[in-house]
């Protein structure tokens, strides 16, 4: 697809933003599980004014239509064994529309998303994504970088990458994750947050 526009979100697309994170990540089965078939759509919504960074955090328009938007954290660090920390970004939810999804949407919000994330001088990237769709960007495994997860594991869905060269040279340690990726959102207030999706 060539019309696709990327730009940072405003208010005025939060709820375009909600409803089409929420279609993304619908499952059927997540409902018997947890009383609600997605909940990214309320983490986005918790991630605003916290973890979220708002310069980090853009939508995809075709046709005047907001059909994808990712959204880059702050808090994620890796801990070192002498107790330093070396901050790095994390991102998700990221998300298209389903109609529009394998036409381009995603990987054009990755790519101009890694690219204003090296233009504002962040250092690196560490995040859990799908193995096979996120290399082409430039990510590679974790465990490459000497990076573990916080539970000392590595494997292929656990990924990082330097947005500054050397950024991750000499480093090694422990990915310790930002506060909403490790909150348990399945409980009360992700499907009562739901409810207003339904009207
Ligand atoms: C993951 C997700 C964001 C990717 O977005 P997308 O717009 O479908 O991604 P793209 O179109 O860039 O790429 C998807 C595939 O379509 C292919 N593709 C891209 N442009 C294409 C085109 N014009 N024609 C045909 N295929 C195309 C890509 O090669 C890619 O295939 P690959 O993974 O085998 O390489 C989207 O599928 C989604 O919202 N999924 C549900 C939510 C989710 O799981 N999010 C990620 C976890 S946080």
């Amino acid at each position: 697809m060539n019309n696709i526009l990327i730009r940072q979100e405003q208010k005025k697309d939060w709820q375009a933003v909600e409803r089409l994170t929420r279609a993304a990540f619908w499952r059927e089965e997540r409902i018997g599980k947890i009383g609600v078939g997605a909940v990214e759509h309320y983490m986005v919504h918790k991630m605003r004014g916290r973890e979220g960074i708002e310069n980090l955090t853009f939508v995809a328009e075709v046709d005047d239509r907001v059909v994808g938007h990712i959204i880059y954290s702050v808090g994620s660090y890796i801990l070192q064994p002498d107790g330093e920390k070396k901050a790095v970004l994390n991102f998700g939810p990221v998300s298209v529309l389903p109609k529009y999804q394998k036409q381009g949407v995603g990987s054009a919000l990755m790519i101009h998303s890694i690219q204003k994330a090296k233009e504002l001088g962040y250092g690196g990237i560490v995040f859990f994504g799908h193995p096979t769709y996120y290399p082409k960007f430039g990510f590679g495994e974790a465990k490459d970088f000497n990076i573990t997860t916080a539970e000392g594991n590595n494997f292929p869905a656990f990924m990082a990458m330097e947005l500054q060269k050397g950024y991750f040279d000499n480093v090694s340690g422990k990915f310790i994750d930002t506060a909403i990726y490790n909150e348990d959102l399945t409980q009360g207030p992700a499907k009562e947050y739901d409810q207003k999706f339904l009207e």
